[in-house]
């Protein structure tokens, strides 16, 4: 049946404007001012309100593994707290574990096909370089995925200046996007047990242990190495103020760079760590200061960054206290893990759910940046530069039917019970917010009104991504 929304405004990255959008079988076929109505549309009423492309969030972590735990939310879960904050494609990172790329594939598909509840891409991480690596990673278009994730820190994970370097000539030759992790790991491998044996256990030494300075040099180490392979790179969770002025400098130099930033990164300082419940905000990179915070939003807002994301990796703040989700009693180690040792704190927070509503009264409504711009750092941007564009990230005819019904004049004090997120705690708790979805299409299929969740596990595609996408 077809589907008809009339008379809404519609908001892309380039413009606004009132029109009705025609949708049949799952795509947008038309979109114009006092449509005809089809006689077997079903019409949906969308005067006096927004409507937006569903947000593209390509960062997220389902059922990560991570400090004798795991992330909090799987790819349904994870899933239907996106669609209701307004998301309707994600892209998970696959984990670079045994064996060869593929069969690690393999394994995320296992954990996200069957239940999968919006549309779902992959990157790949790459965290062991040998020349069997080295070979499979041509391989990974053929999967879909057009994107490695290389990390300048975490023991186990991280790659030498060389690997780096040689991970992104391969990506260049073969179109795929590079995607750094940039802290200054051998300074934060010496804090680490330095701090620990002078007896600072407590979260904010997790951020004291993974210096600002040491982000700020990666990230132009990062852009230096991609501008030496002639490659393009996408900086992922950016934190510090620093990063920006890095990135700017090598965007101003021609270098094919891009910044993500997550809205931790604009909206939490180390203050937040120092709070006695502090473990809530431990991640990494960590959140810094209020300069920081600043300069990120001038970033996004004058285009030096092209994305925000959320880096969602949720985990319990008490995972020893079950709580009620979906019915049933939950508890899953999370941050009590690491009571008595800030390195033993599973390190995340949850975001999938809060990205588009926070983002909406921080940043638009609060006069930092327009709603075009909105919709251009969280669905057009990240659908151009990730290889989904123009399926995914904007309202145009041949476009997937993922539509965000948005009220702007929908107030509501957010937190645990809004987001969704399979978790004991919400970063947002008690915040106002002043603009929310309200109706929710995932190619045409309704599946968040207001507080109901009309989806079902399963419906969510897998989306095999393009290589050579334009640099932002
Ligand atoms: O603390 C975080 N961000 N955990 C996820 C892993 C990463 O580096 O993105
Ligand atoms: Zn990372
Ligand atoms: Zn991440």
């Amino acid at each position: 049946m077809a589907l008809l929304i009339k008379s809404g405004t519609l908001v892309t990255a380039a413009e606004t404007f009132k029109a009705d959008i025609l949708v049949d079988d799952e795509c947008i076929v038309q979109i114009g001012a006092d449509l005809p109505v089809p006689s077997d549309a079903e019409v949906v009423d969308a005067s006096g309100k927004l409507v937006l492309p569903g947000g593209v969030d390509v960062h997220t972590h389902f059922g990560l593994p991570m400090a004798g735990t795991i992330s909090s939310d799987d790819h349904f879960t994870g899933h239907r707290a996106a669609a209701f904050g307004g998301t309707t494609t994600a892209i998970d990172f696959v984990v670079h574990g045994p064996g060869a790329l593929a069969a690690n594939i393999d394994r995320w598909h296992a954990m996200a096909d069957g239940i999968a509840a919006i549309d779902f891409g992959f990157h790949m991480n790459i965290t062991r370089l040998d020349s069997q690596v080295e070979k499979e990673i041509p391989g990974l278009e053929q999967e879909g995925i057009t994107s490695v994730k290389v990390f300048m820190a975490y023991p186990n994970m991280r790659l030498s200046d060389g690997d780096i370097f040689r991970v992104m000539r391969i990506a260049r030759e073969h179109g795929l996007l590079t995607m750094l992790h940039a802290e200054g790991g051998d300074v934060i491998n010496l804090l680490v047990p330095e701090a620990l044996a002078a007896g600072h256990t407590t979260p904010l030494w997790h951020a004291l242990t993974r210096p600002t300075w040491g982000a700020v040099e990666a990230t132009l180490r990062g852009a230096l190495l991609a501008a030496q392979a002639g490659a393009s790179l996408y900086i992922v969770h950016m934190n510090a103020g620093g990063e920006v002025d890095q990135l700017e400098y090598a965007r101003q130099h021609g270098v094919k760079v891009m910044g993500e930033t997550c809205p931790q990164y604009l909206l939490f300082t180390q203050d937040n760590l120092r709070q006695p419940d502090g473990a809530k905000w431990v991640c990494s990179p960590p959140v810094r200061q209020a300069s920081d915070n600043a300069r990120l939003w001038e970033g996004i807002s004058r285009g030096i960054l092209q994305t925000v994301a959320t880096d969602h990796c949720p985990f319990f703040y008490n995972g020893t206290q079950p709580i009620m989700f979906d019915g049933q009693l939950v508890a899953i180690p999370g941050k009590e893990l690491g009571r008595d040792d800030f390195t033993k704190i599973p390190n995340g927070l949850p975001g999938v759910g809060d990205r588009l509503p926070v983002l909406w009264t921080t940043g638009v409504q609060s006069g930092k940046i327009t709603p075009n711009q909105f919709v251009a750092l969280t669905s057009t941007n990240p659908a151009i530069i990730h290889g989904l564009y123009p399926r995914k990230g904007t309202l145009a005819p041949g476009a997937d039917a993922d539509i965000v019904i948005w009220d702007a004049d929908r107030s509501l004090t957010y937190g645990l019970e809004h987001a969704h997120h399979r978790t004991d705690y919400n970063l947002y708790e008690g915040m106002q917010l002043h603009g929310y979805p309200e109706k929710v299409f995932l190619r045409g299929h309704l599946i968040v009104e207001n507080e109901h969740w009309l989806g079902h596990p399963g419906m969510g595609r897998y989306l095999h991504r393009k290589s050579g996408n334009p640099i932002l």
